[in-house]
């Protein structure tokens, strides 16, 4: 899947070591579920567990120049409700607020409500993580509510918002675009 700045494909397995080295940087992680550096091991385990579940679609994303910069993807992808979690992650760091990481969850939804006819697709982000917001504002996702301290992370509890967007909403947003 193609969009202005970056390509979604499937994850292959020389992919992990970037992942891993990803997950080692602490400026990474800080917004993500990780709270510690991962092994190759647990990356190779994640990919094969990846592969065998059903209800999960995660991709790598890389520049249209062709370098790998991040991972991108759908979870818990419920078949009667047709929803999903959306996450998202850009490694890389020199490639953070250029746009990519909007690129990236556009595309993303592009298959979610095109292929996978999805009726809701949703998220959990920090309340700290203006970037992330932000970038989702710009995608169309609306924000739903607040998670009052429900992630410990840094020594702090901390806010998360839950934020979703419907298939309607998005086909409204692409047909003014
Ligand atoms: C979150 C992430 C995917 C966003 O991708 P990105 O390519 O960096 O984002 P974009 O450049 O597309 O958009 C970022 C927007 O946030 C804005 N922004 C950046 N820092 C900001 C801040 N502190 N306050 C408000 N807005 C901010 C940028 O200016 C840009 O908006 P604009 O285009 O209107 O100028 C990426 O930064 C990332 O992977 N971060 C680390 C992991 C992470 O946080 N993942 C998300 C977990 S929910």
């Amino acid at each position: 899947m193609r969009g202005t700045l970056v390509r979604l494909r499937p994850i292959a397995r020389e992919d992990l070591p970037r992942f891993v080295a990803w997950i080692a940087d602490p400026e990474v992680r800080r917004f993500l579920s990780f709270y510690r550096p991962v092994s190759l091991d647990a990356e190779e385990h994640w990919l094969e567990g990846l592969s065998k579940a059903g209800n999960q679609e995660v991709f790598a994303i890389e520049t249209l120049e062709g370098r790998h910069i991040g991972s991108v993807g759908l979870h818990d992808i419920h078949p009667r409700y047709r929803c999903a979690e959306a996450g998202i992650f850009i490694g890389e760091r020199e490639y953070w607020n250029k746009g990519y990481g909007t690129d990236a969850m556009r595309l993303l939804l592009d298959f979610g409500f095109g292929q996978l006819n999805l009726h809701r697709i949703f998220l959990h982000v920090h309340a700290g993580n203006q970037r992330a917001i932000r970038s989702y504002d710009k995608c169309g996702f609306v924000r739903e509510g607040l998670l009052r301290q429900a992630v410990y992370k840094d020594g702090e509890y901390q806010d998360v918002i839950v934020m979703a967007i419907l298939k309607a909403e998005y086909r409204s947003i692409e047909g003014e675009a």
